[in-house]
């Protein structure tokens, strides 16, 4: 069987631009601190924090953090941390860096989470949110696109762990499965 490209959403340029913009915006909003730490929630944030931290214009350290996907929730809604970040963040500036806001679950608890080790701030980073269904509400500090309810992939996304190196964000329709 011959597989279908999923159909494009956001072309390599437009996400290009997209991320430029952002990292312009977020270096001169930290112009003045010492050292912004990127927490890149794994693993759908890769390719977007690979970019992103590039643009950069500022001090930043990388690190990472790992939580349950849903494949592995046996509750709805309940998450576990797979990976801790190495950084002791308490007194450090952190962004959180992830690919998609869905429910905003994950964004919830990382929030509360992270936020409860005393940081010296923190806000979120998110590419790509769906409004529609939102469950939680959480604040996104810097979001590349609001997209309509449907599964995206490629730019790190996957669906079932395929179309993550995916240059372009598309989306998968049913028969894709
Ligand atoms: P939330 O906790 O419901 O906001 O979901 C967050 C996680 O679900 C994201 O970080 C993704 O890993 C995954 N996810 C949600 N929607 C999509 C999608 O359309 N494509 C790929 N992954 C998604
Ligand atoms: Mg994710």
């Amino acid at each position: 069987m011959i597989q279908k490209q999923p159909a494009v959403l956001f072309s390599e340029k437009v996400i290009q631009e997209r991320v430029r913009e952002l990292g312009r915006r977020i270096s001169a909003d930290y112009s003045d601190v010492e050292e912004l730490v990127l927490v890149g929630v794994l693993r759908g944030c890769y390719i977007f924090l690979a970019d992103l931290s590039r643009c950069l214009t500022i001090p930043r350290r990388i690190d990472f953090i790992a939580i349950s996907s849903y494949e592995h929730k046996t509750t709805p809604g309940a998450l576990r941390l797979i990976m801790d970040t190495r950084t002791d963040i308490t007194g450090k500036h952190i962004l959180i860096i992830d690919d998609i806001v869905d429910t905003g679950q994950t964004m919830h608890y990382l929030l509360e989470m992270l936020g409860a080790r005393k940081p010296a701030s923190l806000r979120s980073c998110v590419f790509l949110q769906k409004p529609d269904r939102l469950e939680k509400e959480v604040h996104i500090d810097y979001l590349g696109f609001d997209i309509p309810d449907l599964w995206v992939v490629g730019y790190g996304l996957d669906y079932a762990d395929r179309y993550r190196a995916l240059p372009y964000i598309g989306f998968v329709e049913s028969e894709d499965f």
